[in-house]
């Protein structure tokens, strides 16, 4: 083949491939209906890549490779709208829906259509397209002016880069809001709380704190969806909204189906009343329904105000809210020092539950509300979830209020002088060695199921054992003795036993689950798995100097300091050196060092399911040291399955089909503790090329951690 015919195939096989894998993300992210397995997508997506890489002139910023984000960075460029970015008039009340709809029949004076949608809750999006294609995105800034996101928007699997079908302007813009699914919110949240950094307050800051990441990595990480709900052009297809969306539906757009057109004004409330109740269902946020006038001509002809256009409406579906006195202030203090101040409150309804207790964030919000004990405060439930405090009653204030609320100056446990880092709202009690409730929660931590998982070591039990004097250190658990737990309260022979077996037993626990139970600061469960297979033991993390540690992938300085200050502290070497006697694990197991070996040589290994032992990774690692292949899906090709608990049950059955053999981890491990140990494959230490701040973070709902144990379901 000459070098034309040679562009020319590649050309035309990238073009094939596109057209392939974006039906392929549409039928997957947009219908939940996939036709290729992952191993078939995974397939023609290498393949592509490959192609693009050695065409570098066919390169195309809509391609289906570009969504997985690139790692280019830079803050945004403001852009001014083409059409400027309104918002909508906005009420609570039923009677003022009403007002609208007779406002707008008088105004009209023609029979007209409302359609009634969902009020997506996330952060709003305008998107350009220009024959098809996605050339900007830009967030809705002031109204006028935006920030390009496009980059980011880009890794957002439901938006289309390239439309499909026909009959789209040549130029027109898409609006919608972009969310976060509250499953992936809840996760994320997680996964913050055990990192130890501030927690998002609600999906939709979590969706507008993502959208602004410097890295687009990390936004496509973080599995946004949209739903596009306005389109906007010289000239449109439809010469309705609703015709419009269906259209926008056929090009590839997430087009929400709970839209209704209503004729009458019983039509327009039945709608508002199902979605009420019918939205605590959807797998994301929603506040309200918007209506609209269906025809864009009498669209036209109604016109906008200054601010919004005068042929919609949003009703905003009533936040729960209480109203209450606030009878004390409490401080408590966690595991990490945070001092958060509570309220205490007179027992209110909210939303079928009763709240006593509600939290007041940090000293920052405290003294912006000017609280004095005594107020009546409005109790709301932050993203529907957790009781905050959003305000002071102020009309209520009849002199007899208490005096003002101050913020603690000394730990409330302990009486250690509270201290405040640079750039940080929280106060902390910096006397980690000697205050209760941090030793306590610590002890917890170290026993916790993720951690040491030594069962029957809870809250209850610790204070126990603390309030007797067995347990003051991590280091006080392998010194108990049966005897002396079967003496305590409450903890007969046999639970007694039952603990001595599980500590015994945690002595086995893997060196990166011991890492994590130190519960040093910021070493959440991930981190502290990247800590241990970077560095692999004990001593040699240690005594890495502080740009070894910030050098790893997802640490960075902030981590890296405290990991430094950690084996700084002669306690913590004492702990360490005293656990280590103990026999408890400082270095990674022989397995997971990952010896190589020809073991699993032509070996074609699915993993799935989820494990205890090591994380999916680590496993494919040690799949690809022993000469083995991990593929995606099952098929007549593949040796064996590793399967963990829930695996999916589709692979479940083709194993069955096909007579595969399923390995548990166990069996895995034990199958490579026979190889040679000679030869250790180092895992690399890659460097951090992330942004890590979160803009959106930090916000009002940061540091909850058991707050809210007393409130009744
Ligand atoms: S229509 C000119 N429809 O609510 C009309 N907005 O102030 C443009 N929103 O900023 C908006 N769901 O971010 C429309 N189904 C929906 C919506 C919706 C959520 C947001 C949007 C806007 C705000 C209204």
């Amino acid at each position: 083949m000459n070098a034309m015919d040679e562009r020319t195939e590649a050309a035309g096989r990238i073009e094939e491939l596109r057209v392939r894998l974006r039906q392929a993300d549409h039928d997957y992210y947009v219908l939940s209906a996939p036709d290729l397995s992952d191993f078939e997508y995974d397939a023609l997506m290498r393949e592509l890549q490959q192609l693009e890489a050695a065409w570098p002139e066919f390169f195309d910023e809509n391609s289906p490779t570009q969504r997985v984000g690139s790692d280019l960075n830079g803050s945004f460029r403001q852009e001014e709208h083409h059409w400027p970015m309104l918002s909508l008039g906005n009420t609570y009340s039923l009677s003022e829906v009403e007002a609208f709809f007779h406002r707008t029949a008088r105004l009209l004076d023609d029979d007209f259509e409302i359609v009634c949608e969902l009020k997506f809750d996330g952060t709003s999006i305008s998107l350009t397209y220009e024959h098809g294609r996605l050339v900007k995105a830009l967030t809705r800034g002031d109204g006028q002016r935006g920030d390009n996101v496009t980059r980011n928007v880009r890794t957002i699997r439901t938006i289309p880069l390239q439309l499909q079908g026909e009959g789209y302007p040549d130029y027109f813009e898409m609006r919608g809001e972009v969310l976060m699914p509250w499953q992936v919110f809840e996760e994320l949240n997680r996964e913050r709380e055990q990192n130890e950094e501030p927690l998002f307050a609600n999906p939709r800051n979590a969706a507008s704190g993502t959208l602004k990441q410097l890295n687009p990595k990390v936004v496509a990480s973080r599995r946004l969806d949209a739903y596009l709900y306005y389109m906007l052009g010289d000239t449109l297809p439809g010469d309705s909204h609703y015709d419009n969306l269906q259209l926008a539906r056929q090009w590839g757009f997430h087009v929400s189906d709970a839209m209704k057109k209503c004729r009458t004004l019983e039509e327009v409330s039945d709608f508002i009343s199902y979605w009420d109740t019918e939205r605590r269902n959807l797998p994301f946020a929603t506040d309200g329904i918007v209506l609209k006038v269906n025809s864009l001509a009498q669209q036209q002809q109604l016109g906008y105000t200054a601010k919004s256009p005068r042929w919609a409406i949003a009703y905003k579906f009533q936040a729960e809210r209480a109203r209450t006195r606030l009878c004390s202030v409490d401080f408590q203090v966690g595991r990490t020092g945070i001092v958060t101040p509570v309220a205490n409150l007179e027992p209110v309804r909210l939303s079928g539950t009763t709240v006593k207790r509600a939290t007041l964030h940090n000293a920052d919000f405290v003294s912006h509300l000017d609280l004095h004990i005594g107020d009546m405060v409005y109790v709301e439930k932050g993203g529907e979830i957790i009781p905050k405090i959003v305000g002071v009653d102020m009309t209520a204030r009849e002199g007899t209020e208490l005096e003002k609320v101050r913020f603690a100056v000394t730990c409330p446990e302990c009486g250690a002088p509270l201290v405040r880092e640079e750039g940080e709202a929280a106060w902390i009690c910096p006397d980690w060695q000697h205050c209760p409730p941090q030793i306590k929660a610590r002890l917890v931590h170290f026993a916790s199921r993720r951690a040491m998982n030594i069962e029957g070591l809870g809250d209850e039990t610790v204070a126990l054992m603390y309030r007797s004097g067995y347990l003051r250190d991590i280091t006080d658990i392998y010194r108990l003795h049966a005897g002396e737990v079967a003496s305590l309260e409450r903890l007969g022979e046999k639970s007694a036993r039952n603990l001595m077996a599980q500590i015994e037993q945690s002595k086995q626990v893997p060196f990166e689950r011991v890492l994590f139970a130190l519960g040093i600061r910021y070493v959440g469960e991930s981190v502290a798995k990247k800590l241990a297979y970077a560095f692999r033991d004990i001593d040699t993390l240690s005594a890495a100097s502080f740009e070894q540690l910030a050098a790893v992938d997802e640490i960075g300085e902030k981590i890296a300091g405290k990991v430094k200050d950690f084996f700084a502290s002669p306690l913590s070497r004492r702990q360490i050196e005293t656990l280590r006697n103990y026999g408890l694990q400082f270095a990674l197991s022989q397995e997971a060092a990952a010896p190589s070996s020809d073991l699993l040589k032509g070996k074609t290994v699915v993993i799935s399911g989820t494990f205890e032992r090591y994380s999916r990774d680590q496993y494919k690692a040690m799949i690809e040291a022993h000469g083995g292949r991990n593929a995606g899906s099952v098929s007549s090709k593949t040796d064996f399955i590793l399967a963990g608990a829930n695996m999916g049950p589709s692979k479940l059955e083709k194993a069955q089909t096909l007579g595969i053999r399923l390995v548990d981890e166990e069996e895995f491990l034990a199958m490579l503790a026979g190889t040679s140990a000679a030869t250790l494959t180092q895992i690399p230490v890659e460097v951090r090329a992330e942004e890590r701040t979160d803009p959106a973070s930090g916000s009002a709902g940061t540091y909850m951690n058991s707050l809210f144990d007393d409130i009744e379901p």
